[in-house]
């Protein structure tokens, strides 16, 4: 039998992202997929040598704000080139539509940006076909854009016309291919709903194949409380649960991962799919005004100290970037509450890095069998991002698996592969087999690690030698090829 194959990867370490250990073979693709996993039989057009390699599934990246970045920046070289090669966009409760809504939020991050102007979920989506990106992209349906589009800031429950309005939004979004909804219940608007709100929204997606993800009420000293009300929504609503970047924020809450890990424990033992996504790092981020309100620093993630919050974006005021908020204060002259104060006046979409875990949470959450890995990263490009949006699979793979031995490669490459697509229902990816999509990466188990920096994050990880999308070859010898294979996902369910 003659074949000829568009690639051949030969005898590489194949992980397949299932978990099994890995086993040497030679890899054909076709037509963007699989063809042939084993001994490949036939020619190929091209052939990458793949001795003393590993080759996995490509990473999926569960928990990114690259919602607007895929549109405006489509090379995603700050993605791509770490191994991911599908996006799940619209977390935290930050979703692509309305527009009007939406656009809000990207202005935060992109404050130079013109967008082109797309209609719903549909047309998000339909903009991403016409101009695809490097990766793949998948949607979230943000509850906190909705609700500022059915009722603004209000801090009350809503009506029936606006809870009918915020049910339109998310049904436009399902139907047109949505993986889920989510939510950001430290946010302005998001935090002003209630439980029985999110239940009736999350309800939903029962039976649809969609989940909801949750940035929880609170991720410090009331963490047990806010998985409690994850969980709780998920029963009531009939819906899979999604807790996103777990953590305990801190140093009085430090430690509490131990319980809420056993409460996902109890309730998966109820016949509830709860998970958690995780970024590798004991530093957050976020926007500068969730975290400080009413004159001072909390809010959701627990006590905080002025020394540890870091300016990571200012696009009014770069030279902020990369200061302590105390830092920033005593140039000023004056108390870092006033200095915050001012920070938010000059530059109300600045973002921060907050040191605020602790290196054993870190550890505990990661090793847990419920936990997948996300970024999380913020494509402020233009200032210092926390440097997870670069580095977070390198990290995982490199850092806690390799160098710390914290689990075998197989398994970090299940959290960031198989598990992910199984949870998402992202149909024919996140495992290497004939016939699935040929999102793949080759890459030096010795070499990978992560590069960046706080000081200086807009570094490639090292160690990733290739990396394919959808069969194209998009990363070649670390560098991204320019080319931009990636699509739009739609639920496998969705009704079209
Ligand atoms: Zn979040
Ligand atoms: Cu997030």
């Amino acid at each position: 039998m003659s074949h000829t194959y568009d690639w051949v990867i030969r005898e590489a370490s194949l992980y397949d992202g299932t978990g099994a250990p890995p086993v040497i073979a030679d890899i054909a693709i076709e037509g963007g997929r699989i063809a042939e996993v084993g001994a490949a039989g036939g020619t190929a057009r091209a052939s990458l040598d793949g001795r003393g390699l590993a080759l996995s599934p490509g990473f999926i990246d569960v928990h990114t704000h690259d919602d607007f970045a895929a549109v405006l920046h489509p090379q995603m070289e700050f993605k791509l080139c770490g191994g991911v090669t599908t996006c799940v966009v619209g977390n935290c409760g930050m979703g692509a539509a309305p527009f009007a809504e939406a656009s809000v939020m990207a202005r935060a991050f992109h404050p130079h940006a013109v967008l082109p102007e797309w209609r719903g979920y549909a047309g998000y989506l339909a903009q991403l076909d016409a101009a695809p990106p490097a990766v793949n992209v998948g949607v979230l349906i943000g509850h906190g854009t909705a609700r500022m589009a059915a009722m603004g800031q209000e801090v009350r429950a809503p009506e029936a016309k606006e809870m009918a309005r915020m049910k339109a939004i998310i049904t436009e979004g399902l139907e047109a291919g949505a993986l889920g909804l989510s939510s950001g219940l430290i946010y302005d608007p998001g935090r002003f709903a209630g439980t029985d709100e999110l239940v009736e929204l999350a309800s939903l997606m029962r039976g649809t194949g969609a989940l909801y993800a949750t940035h929880m009420r609170d991720e410090s000293t009331g963490l047990l409380e806010s998985v409690n009300e994850a969980i709780a929504i998920g029963e009531r609503a009939g819906v899979p649960v999604q807790i996103s970047h777990h953590k305990a924020s801190g140093r009085s809450a430090w430690g509490l991962v131990r319980e809420s890990l056993q409460l996902i424990e109890r309730a998966q033992a109820r016949g509830l799919g709860v998970h958690a996504d995780q970024y590798p790092y004991t530093a957050g981020s976020t926007i500068l005004s969730a975290v400080f309100r009413d004159g001072k620093f909390g809010g959701g993630i627990g006590e905080l100290s002025a020394g540890d919050v870091v300016i990571a974006s200012s696009a009014a005021r770069p030279e902020w970037e990369g200061k302590t908020v105390v830092e920033l204060a005593l140039a000023m002259g004056c108390e870092p509450e006033a200095a915050a104060t001012r920070i938010l006046a000059e530059e109300p979409g600045a973002t921060v890095v907050l040191h605020v875990m602790s290196e054993d949470d870190v550890r505990t959450v990661m090793r847990h069998r419920s936990t997948m890995i996300g970024s999380d990263g913020i494509p402020t490009l233009e200032g210092k991002p926390h440097p997870r949006l670069y580095g977070t699979f390198a990290r995982v793979l490199g850092r806690y698996a390799r160098d710390l031995g914290l689990f075998p490669l197989a398994e970090a490459i299940y959290r960031m592969t198989g598990f992910p697509a199984a949870k998402f229902a992202l149909e024919g990816r996140g495992v290497v087999k004939p016939g699935a999509h040929a999102d793949l990466v080759l890459f030096d188990p010795e070499r990978i690690i992560d590069r960046g920096t706080f000081a200086d994050p807009h570094r490639a990880p090292d160690g990733i030698v290739s990396v394919f999308v959808n069969g194209v070859k998009a990363v070649e010898q670390g560098r991204a090829t320019g080319l931009r294979p990636g699509r739009a996902l739609r639920r496998a369910t969705a009704r079209s």
